[in-house]
């Protein structure tokens, strides 16, 4: 699996010749600007955790122009489709298997509104697995107990991508004690920096994982890892 970070929550992942575009915020984030630019990026499926602007701003415009797939919950591929576009709907607690593997959509606790003010469903998460690994992308989520649910009914996590920005979604000690309930001591932060309610200091923060045993890998705008 390559990974590459795009910003805020959005990453895009390639996994068995395909790519999937989590929670595209690219073009309204002053941060991306000059390093991520969303009218080059391809994509074959795009996933949305909930409908907040910050994590569905250039899905319309990406799914147009590539023909993109969209994943998300019922109510958010609804609201897709009619504007034309095709989706996968799910619900919480449903897996499906696709053309890159095994994905289930998990509980979130935060709020889901679409940018128009329709309903957006429930807020949730995804866990993926194919023989290239497992991981579990939370969404905005704060801590819940239902994460504990994921080691119980998904494949081993390779590692997770959680939010740790504080403010609108778990900070530093509440997402160490998340990659403790999905059992994985890897972690990819998202949700920081991007507005002055979720700066963080780095270095303080991988220090606090560091104490705990963990690894908090904070990837550059741009630049991609393989895991
Ligand atoms: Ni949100
Ligand atoms: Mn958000």
């Amino acid at each position: 699996m390559k990974l590459t970070y795009a910003g805020h929550s959005c990453f895009l992942v390639e996994t068995k010749g395909k790519k999937l575009l989590f929670d595209p915020f690219i073009s309204p984030n002053e941060l991306s600007k000059g390093k991520v630019s969303a009218d080059d990026i391809e994509a074959d499926y795009i996933l949305l955790t909930h409908g907040h602007q910050d994590h569905v701003a250039d899905a319309e415009a990406i799914a147009k122009r590539t023909g993109a797939k969209i994943i998300s919950n019922f109510e958010i591929v609804s609201w897709y489709g009619e504007k034309d576009l095709e989706g996968h709907p799910m619900n919480h607690g449903g897996q499906w298997k696709f053309d890159f593997g095994t994905l289930k959509y998990v509980s979130a606790i935060h709020s889901s509104v679409l940018p128009d003010g329709t309903y957006g469903g429930n807020p949730g998460g995804f866990v993926l697995w194919n023989e290239e690994g497992c991981f579990y992308f939370a969404g905005d989520t704060a801590l819940t107990m239902d994460m504990k649910l994921i080691p119980m009914t998904c494949p081993k996590l390779d590692f997770a991508i959680l939010p740790i920005g504080d403010n609108f979604t778990m900070g530093t000690e509440e997402a160490i004690l998340a990659s403790d309930f999905v059992e994985t001591n890897k972690v990819i932060g998202c949700h920081y920096d991007t507005f002055g309610y979720i700066e963080i200091d780095h270095d303080a923060v991988k220090k606090s994982f560091e104490d705990k045993g963990k690894e908090l890998i904070l990837l550059p705008i741009g630049d991609s890892m393989s895991m």
